[in-house]
């Protein structure tokens, strides 16, 4: 993997990519359009004890300069697309928010970049992209491609939709391209020219749900995930994120994986709600 790449860019990617050619990564980065959302109104308490367990941590430059510690040593993927708010109309109208120097000065590992292909401003989030890989590469900077589905493109997650957005993000120099798992998904690996990490999505319903998403994505060729709602909106986020850890890192099954979570579920690791949360707040979470 990544054979094409530099000295600077693979040691990048490696603190992405563990040896093993697989990657956790926690996904905390949704606050750039959708604010202070359920579970991540403290990111600083949300990550503390998620972070033992991931590989990397995807974020904005806001909060990785306000809730994480300067020793923190592991991968670090900044979002470098946004300007949207679930506020608005749609969610597919960014720009480039953060130059690759600016990451490069925050330390950052690779840099994120959305594209919201066949949405309204699809050529604007694809320039994007493309600008964003003319722009690390003066760095040797890995991006990580976004496969994003806004309001318009929610039902966009599917095989035909998920393998032209995938590939189009390796075509413009992607070196991981993020999509979701969606159903015949080996065949959008295999149409893909980048390795692929899957994102969770909106919460769902159950642990054996989350770890069957990650078995299923790594067994039809994902390198991993880059995970978010499904671990810091649950009831035990540092129960599930060492079950998904299990089944990515430790090619365990969803039996086993679902059983350490089970065993994991205690006070220590349990969620603390701290503040109200409205029915408007989990429609706005689940937008895309
Ligand atoms: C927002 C993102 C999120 O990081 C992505 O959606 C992953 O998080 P989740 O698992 O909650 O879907 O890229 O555009």
């Amino acid at each position: 993997m990544f054979e094409y790449a530099g000295w600077g860019k693979k040691r990048r990617l490696s603190q992405i990519v563990a040896p093993d050619g697989r990657a956790v990564m926690l996904a905390i980065d949704h606050g750039y359009f959708m604010g202070a959302t359920h579970g991540m109104e403290k990111p600083a308490e949300a990550i503390k004890n998620l972070l033992p367990h991931v590989d990397s941590l995807m974020l904005t430059p806001g909060v990785l300069r306000t809730d994480v510690r300067t020793d923190f040593g592991k991968g670090i993927v900044l979002r470098a697309s946004g300007g949207n708010t679930v506020l608005d109309k749609d969610i597919d109208n960014e720009e480039i928010i953060l130059t690759a120097e600016e990451a490069v000065k925050l330390n950052a590992s690779a840099v994120a970049v959305s594209i919201f292909v066949g949405a309204e401003y699809s050529h604007q989030t694809i320039m994007n992209l493309a600008e964003m890989v003319n722009d690390a590469s003066r760095f040797d900077l890995p991006v990580l491609g976004v496969t994003a589905v806004g309001k318009a493109l929610k039902d966009k997650k599917e095989k035909r939709y998920l393998t032209h957005a995938s590939r189009l993000a390796a075509e413009l120099g992607a070196d991981i391209v993020k999509t979701y798992y969606c159903d015949g998904f080996s065949e959008v690996v295999a149409k893909c020219t980048a390795p692929i990490v899957v994102a969770g999505g909106p919460k769902l319903d159950t642990y054996e749900d989350v770890l069957n998403l990650c078995y299923n994505a790594v067994n039809e060729g994902a390198i991993g995930v880059d995970m978010g709602r499904n671990i810091w909106q649950s009831d035990y986020p540092a129960a599930i994120v060492q079950g998904v850890k299990a089944v990515i890192h430790g090619n365990e099954s969803v039996k086993q994986a679902l059983e350490l979570v089970n065993s994991l579920c205690n006070d220590e690791n349990k969620r603390r709600e701290l503040f109200e949360v409205t029915n408007k707040d989990i429609e706005e979470s689940n937008i895309h």
